[in-house]
């Protein structure tokens, strides 16, 4: 049988064999027009004509990897759900946890998410040990993560009280305070492709899954329900759903909230 490879495959494969990135996991109509978008702006013609450029310029594959992994973020995005994690899953999580408490943050972009989460952890819990392990895909936004310097619209949902105790003014920007940048470990990991850790109390991972296949979707779904101890927390984002919970062995007791059962068979 004859297989067509049309330009758009072959430019992924391209993608993936110089950067490890699967661009056929995400969902093709966006993602390629995304990608024209590029191929438009620097003048180009043809997706074979991009990827040339690409070859031969690290900077613009860095600028390329940049646009195509959305990495929009801000600190408390939406609020209501860091409430109800402290409020009702916390208190419960850390009564039934392990020794440090294990939080992931995947697909952190550049960081808001995370020190989020640990100053929760800071403000409300702060006789525990707990770990925040945070990781992307993007090398740009990591090395901004760890920077922890943000802009006034990246932290306007910050509550009065945490913004002066974890964040230190800097000109018109926030740094993010010494001792909150030490409890958050950041790293690269590419969700399709590297290995999940085992046993952790709580993800959050919002924000991301929308971009990929609903193949890619459910198979990660699958995945962090297997990284996740039983009784631990996943948090997805707030247009999203996991259709299959009951059959992964997840309970979801508010919106957007999934609970692994002791019983589940992903453990
Ligand atoms: C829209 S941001 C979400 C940030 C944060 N979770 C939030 O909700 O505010 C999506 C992030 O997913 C990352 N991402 C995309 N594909 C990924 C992959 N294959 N593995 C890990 N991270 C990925 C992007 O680099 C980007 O930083």
């Amino acid at each position: 049988m004859l297989t067509v490879v049309d330009e758009y495959t072959e430019f992924c494969r391209h993608v993936k064999t110089r950067t490890g990135l699967d661009l056929t996991a995400y969902k093709r109509g966006q993602m390629e027009r995304r990608i024209r978008a590029l191929v438009e702006r620097t003048g180009v013609q043809t997706l074979d004509a991009y990827w040339q450029i690409l070859a031969r310029n690290d900077d613009a594959l860095h600028v390329f990897l940049d646009r195509v992994t959305i990495n929009v973020s801000e600190f408390y995005r939406n609020p209501e759900k860091f409430v109800e994690l402290r409020e009702h899953y916390l208190p419960t999580l850390l009564r039934q946890g392990g020794t440090p408490f294990n939080i992931w943050s995947a697909g952190c972009s550049f960081g808001a998410e995370a020190y989020t989460l640990a100053s929760i952890m800071e403000d409300h819990f702060p006789q525990t040990r707990y770990h925040v392990w945070a990781t992307d895909v993007d090398l740009g936004v990591l090395a901004k993560a760890r920077q922890g310097r943000y802009g006034p619209e990246d932290v306007r949902n910050v509550p009065a009280e945490t913004l002066g105790r974890h964040l230190e003014r800097d000109g018109d920007y926030w740094r993010v305070a010494p001792p909150l940048r030490r409890s958050v470990e950041f790293a690269r990991h590419d969700l399709l492709t590297d290995p999940f850790p085992h046993g952790v109390d709580l993800i959050l991972c919002r924000n991301v899954v929308i971009y990929f296949t609903d193949e890619t979707k459910a198979r990660l779904f699958t995945r962090f329900t297997a990284a996740l101890r039983p009784g631990g927390v996943l948090l997805i984002g707030s247009t999203e759903r996991i259709a299959n919970a009951a059959a992964l062995g997840l309970s979801s007791p508010h919106p957007f909230f999934y609970r692994k059962e002791a019983s589940a068979t992903h453990r």
